[in-house]
């Protein structure tokens, strides 16, 4: 064959794949915005959906695909849904449920950016949205209307740590037909399964647990064919796909989503039971505490464990709380949550600054509030820098 020009060489470099008679045991990142069809038919086939090969990948590519099966499986969903972030994806999962007209039930202990989207463009889309103190079954019966068709809870709620009741959430919507989608960011999939209770939608920030180590921004949902159906057509309509590098970092990071839950847990217990104690703490919100509000719900639903979240209560309120993480040595202060290392966060001016101060004081979010991510660090180098850290506000 002639020798190919140099232009020529340049624009197809890398396209002939590799033949092996081994398989990587990583899978590889499909960087690629698109595929190439040998001929018509195929393509043909993929828009009819007679072939499930990849077309576009804004529509699907292999990494993504391959979270969204993990995640299904893992969360015991019928089909997954994998996004650009966890706010991408619960846009995904409402929007392609609500529309003008529609209700929905929210519980007001949510993450702020999720208060923020049924605020702001989910109102302009024509939903309203009544919300619920507890995420119990008696204070969601009462917000239901004839126009309600979600209801919508987190597992463990940011950053109260309140454990909603499912299970009664569920059998409600049996009776009533509405859509219970649960946000599982705080437990993970390793110890509570939502689907498994009843619920039609299970989703979470993968950019939290899941990925693990604050090196990914990314969303995922699993529940029934019918809604993540939704949800997908409305995301690939929008596009907020989540890139293949993303995809792989989370599903990197899924590989040991067990062995990191159960020690993100185990500390955040001991961690807990020390603040508990302590006289510069006022309170501590954890739902392995039997203090806690919701600590026999907790002891049902979640019996392996409450993960790796809880927050407290310091004294002297803002400028305490302030004093205390500016002492901290070896936990940082992070707005996020889920990574390997411990953080701290302060929710009245990070995550639940688009709440109004009454709403947040009503649920108990105040300036001396502290919201810890407990790391898998060996628990009594965590101790310790937070008693030399309290030992100063
Ligand atoms: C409980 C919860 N849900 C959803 C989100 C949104 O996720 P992301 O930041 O990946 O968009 C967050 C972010 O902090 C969260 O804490």
């Amino acid at each position: 064959m002639a020798r190919r020009s140099m232009e020529t060489v340049a624009a197809h470099v890398g396209e002939d794949l590799v033949p092996a008679a081994t398989r990587p045991v990583s899978m590889p990142i499909y960087q690629t915005s698109v595929f190439a069809f040998p001929d018509l038919d195929t393509v043909e086939a993929v828009y009819k959906g007679d072939s499930d090969a990849f077309l576009y990948s804004r529509m699907a590519h292999p990494n993504g695909s391959a979270l969204e099966a993990a995640v299904a499986e893992l969360e015991g969903g019928e089909s997954g849904l994998a996004a650009a972030s966890g706010m991408a994806v619960i846009n995904d999962v409402l929007c392609g449920t609500l529309g003008p007209g529609d209700h929905a039930v929210v519980t007001a202990e949510c993450y702020g950016g999720t208060f923020g989207l049924f605020e702001g463009p989910l109102r302009r889309r024509g939903v309203t949205v009544t919300y619920v103190a507890a995420a119990d079954a008696p204070s969601v019966a009462e917000a239901i209307r004839p126009a309600t068709r979600v209801v919508y809870v987190e597992s463990i709620s940011n950053p109260t740590t309140r454990v909603a009741d499912v299970p009664a959430l569920a059998e409600l919507y049996r009776e009533r037909g509405l859509v219970l989608v649960v946000d599982n960011t705080f437990a993970t999939p390793y110890l509570f399964q939502p689907l498994a209770h009843g619920a039609h939608v299970s989703l979470s920030s993968a950019t939290k647990f899941l990925a693990g180590h604050s090196d990914v921004t990314a969303g995922v949902a699993a529940g029934t064919r019918e809604i993540i159906g939704a949800a997908r057509s409305y995301h690939t309509t929008t596009g907020a796909t989540i890139d293949p590098f993303a995809a792989w970092l989370t599903l990197r990071g899924l590989k040991t989503l067990a062995l990191r839950v159960q020690r993100h847990s185990e500390n955040a217990l001991r961690l807990a039971r020390f603040l508990d104690g302590h006289g510069r703490v006022e309170k501590v919100f954890y739902p392995g505490l039997e203090s806690h509000l919701d600590h026999s719900l907790a002891a049902r639903l979640l019996p392996s464990g409450n993960g790796g979240m809880l927050s407290f209560v310091v004294g002297g309120g803002m400028e305490g709380a302030n004093r205390f993480i500016r002492a901290l040595k070896l936990c940082q202060f992070v707005p996020s949550l889920g990574d390997v290392g411990t953080t701290v966060s302060h929710p009245a001016l990070t995550s639940h600054r688009a709440m109004s101060e009454e709403a947040r004081l009503r649920l108990g979010i105040t300036g001396g509030m502290v919201r810890v991510s407990v790391g898998i660090e060996a628990v009594g180098d965590i101790l310790a820098d937070f008693e030399q850290a309290l030992a100063k506000i």
